[in-house]
C-alpha cells in the first residue's frame, strides 16, 4: 500500500538517506551530484537548510511503510507557477505507480496554492522520466534549459497546466 509523508526540516537524516541514494543511484539524472553532497557539503544544517525552503512541499512515498521515493514542489519564479524537483524512486520500488504517486502528489499540491502551472527540468536523455512526465501530460516549453556539465547541450523544461488537477 502507498502512502505519504510530509517532511520538516527535524527529518533531515530521512531525506539525507534517500538523496544520498538516489544521487549514487541516479548521477544521470540530477543538477547536484553526490560529492557535493558528502564530506563537507554533508552537514545537518544543510540538510535542514534544504528543507526549509520557504513555501515548499518536501515529500517521501511510504510502500508499505518503508520510504521508498521522494520528490518536492518549489515555488516557482513567478507567482503562478510551482516547481517539482528531485524525484526518484528506490529501484527495488519501480515500477508499481510510485512515480505517478508522487508526481500527482506534486500536482495536488500545486493545485491547492492556486499555482497554474507545474514546471520541472530533466536531463534530455532520461527516457524513463522524460515518458513518465509525458505519461502525465506534460509538454515541452521549448525554453533552454540549464546547461548540462559538458557545456554543449540542456535541460528540457517540461511543463503542465493545473486548471484540470
Ligand atoms: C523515473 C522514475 C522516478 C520512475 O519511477 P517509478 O516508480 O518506476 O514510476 P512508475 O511506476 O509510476 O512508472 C514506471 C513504469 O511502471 C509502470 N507501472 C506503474 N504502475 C504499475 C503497476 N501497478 N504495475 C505495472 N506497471 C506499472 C508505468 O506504466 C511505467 O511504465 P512505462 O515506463 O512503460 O511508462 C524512476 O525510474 C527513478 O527514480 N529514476 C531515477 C531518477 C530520475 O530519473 N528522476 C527524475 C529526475 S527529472
Amino acid at each position: 500500500m502507498l502512502g505519504l509523508r510530509t517532511l520538516e526540516s527535524d527529518d533531515w537524516p530521512l531525506w539525507r538517506e534517500l538523496r544520498l541514494a538516489a544521487l549514487t543511484d541516479a548521477p544521470y539524472a540530477f543538477g547536484s551530484t553526490l560529492a557535493e553532497w558528502q564530506g563537507s557539503g554533508d552537514r545537518e544544517e544543510r540538510w535542514r537548510t534544504r528543507l526549509s525552503i520557504p513555501g515548499a512541499r518536501d515529500l517521501v512515498a511510504l510502500l508499505d511503510g518503508l520510504p521508498v521515493g521522494m520528490v518536492s514542489g518549489v515555488p516557482g519564479g513567478e507567482a503562478e507557477n510551482v516547481e517539482l524537483i528531485s524525484l526518484w524512486v528506490n529501484p527495488t520500488a519501480r515500477g508499481q505507480g510510485v512515480g505517478d504517486y508522487l508526481i500527482q502528489a506534486v500536482e495536488r499540491w500545486g493545485a491547492e496554492r492556486g499555482a497554474r502551472t507545474l514546471r520541472l527540468s530533466v536531463m534530455p536523455d532520461n527516457r524513463k522520466a522524460v515518458a513518465l512526465y509525458e505519461r502525465h501530460g506534460f509538454t515541452d516549453t521549448g525554453e533552454s534549459g540549464n546547461l548540462l556539465p559538458a557545456g554543449v547541450r540542456r535541460e528540457r523544461v517540461l511543463a503542465k497546466s493545473l486548471a484540470t488537477v
